[in-house]
């Protein structure tokens, strides 16, 4: 039982004279001139404490408080060799070391840790295709470097304001031979979309020794063919005869779309307007995003342009998409608009409707039936129901006599009781 502490014991004993010191912290990132407080232990009182920082040896006594790095820690007699170091120096950078009297022998023991002092990167670059515009649906790839920094800088990837996770790569670090600074590079690879239009995709680069991030932008641009919003023919409801109406058509398209209206034989490219000036093509009114209304106004609605078609052809460097648009003077249907909701509102007034007509007709029946045994309508719901269907129907036997009447009533109640259920249940 006693073996296990035993070891531990012994395991500890060797540690520390195999010039093991308890070190804190292992590793410390600071800019210069900052200040750093280094602190190593050992389980016995000491008479002298040394570290080593930036290549010079230091002696360590805490009374003297007035040196550039001084004594910090409880107190020899606890074991505590510390040194606060007030103004780190960038050639500091690199390992610091304390030197502690052994236990026992005449070998120091020794711990060590890692001072990194930070050096700022320089500014990032973006490095992408150099062509000016894309197309929707190209793969676009982005690389970003930001070089030299101590430690490495932190990429981080924005698309105007938010912050992009799909596509983003594994950062690879890499560094000059005999230099401790790190250049950090990474890749960021996108299917464009029309959404992407106009963004701005943003490099940021954060370090310990910057005030603030540093960033590098391009701005994308990306091409796409007229896009309809809808599918299917177009309709445009609520015209009135004799009054202005106005067709509108929304879509999207980069760069901007020509339109092209067609009535009959008339072809109006806005801004245009027919001899008549009864049909006047407005330009594309852009709406932001890619999207346009593109209007056609009809100064006042005739019967007959009610039952003829329009046709609209809108066109881009990249493609075109057609239009074909009717007119009415209705309301747009309310049903159009309820989908799912009037669907089963139509489909449960129906029901009821059915409901109803299967009431009325066994009201119907039963009444028919009643005229022939008045005497007994009372007794039907008790004959019927399942609350006691026997006694009711011996007492009626036994009380009433209307033998004729009453054998017509078994047999009819036999045979109507399975259509009856329903009735009752309702
Ligand atoms: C710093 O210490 C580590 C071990 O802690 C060692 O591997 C490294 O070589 C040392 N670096 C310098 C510059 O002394
Ligand atoms: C990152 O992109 C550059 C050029 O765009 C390429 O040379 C490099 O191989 C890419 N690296 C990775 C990890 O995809
Ligand atoms: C059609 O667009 C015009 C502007 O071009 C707008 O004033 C009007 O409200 C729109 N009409 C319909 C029915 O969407
Ligand atoms: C654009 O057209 C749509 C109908 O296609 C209409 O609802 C909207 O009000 C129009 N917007 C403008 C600003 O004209």
């Amino acid at each position: 039982m006693a073996v296990l502490p035993a070891l531990f014991g012994l395991l500890l004993a060797t540690v520390v004279t195999g010039q093991n010191v308890d070190i804190s912290p292992k590793e410390a990132v600071r800019r210069a001139g900052d200040d750093l407080v280094v602190l190593c232990k050992v389980p016995y009182p000491i008479d002298s404490c040394r570290m080593t920082v930036g290549g010079k040896s230091y002696r360590l006594i805490p009374s003297n408080q007035d040196e550039e790095v001084v004594y910090s820690g409880q107190g020899l007699q606890y074991g505590e060799c510390g040194a606060h170091i007030k103004h780190i120096r960038e050639e500091w950078n690199g390992n610091i070391s304390c030197m502690l009297p052994p236990k026992s022998g005449s070998i120091e023991v020794t711990g060590a840790m890692r001072l990194l002092v930070a050096r700022a990167p320089g500014n990032p670059q973006l490095v992408s295709s150099p062509q000016s515009t894309f197309k929707e649906g190209d793969d676009f790839m982005a690389q970003c470097i930001v070089p030299d920094g101590r430690p490495a800088a932190k990429i981080t990837w924005y698309l105007d304001e938010v912050q992009l996770l799909a596509g983003v790569h594994q950062p690879i670090i890499t560094s000059e031979p005999g230099s401790d600074l790190q250049t950090i590079s990474q890749n960021v690879s996108r299917s464009l979309t029309a959404d992407d239009n106009g963004k701005k995709l943003v490099c940021r680069a954060e370090h310990e020794a910057l005030d603030g991030p540093k960033e590098a932008a391009r701005q994308l641009v990306v091409h796409y063919p007229p896009k309809r919003l809808e599918a299917g023919p177009i309709t445009i409801f609520g015209l009135k005869l004799g009054a202005e109406g106005r067709l509108n058509v929304s879509l999207r398209a980069n760069p901007p779309p020509a339109a092209e209206w067609t009535l009959g034989d008339v072809v109006l490219a806005p801004p245009a307007a027919d001899a008549s000036r009864s049909a006047v093509a407005l330009e594309p009114l852009h709406l932001g995003g890619g999207y346009y209304n593109i209007t056609l106004v009809l100064t006042r609605v005739a019967k007959e342009d009610v039952d003829r078609t329009y046709y609209l052809r809108v066109t881009n460097d990249l493609g075109q998409e057609e239009f074909a648009l009717r007119l009415s003077t209705m309301d747009e249907p309310a049903g159009v608009e309820l989908d799912t909701g009037a669907i089963v509102g139509i489909v449960i007034a129906v029901l009821l409707l059915l409901i109803a007509i299967f009431l009325v007709v066994f009201a119907k029946a039963t009444d028919r039936w009643c005229f022939a045994g008045r005497s007994h309508r009372t007794d039907i719901p008790d004959g019927a129901d399942s609350e006691a269907p026997l006694p009711p129907h011996d007492d009626v036997k036994g009380s009433e006599n209307p033998s004729h009447d009453h054998g017509d009533y078994i047999s009819n109640g036999d045979t109507k009781h399975p259509e009856k259920k329903p009735d009752t249940a309702v």
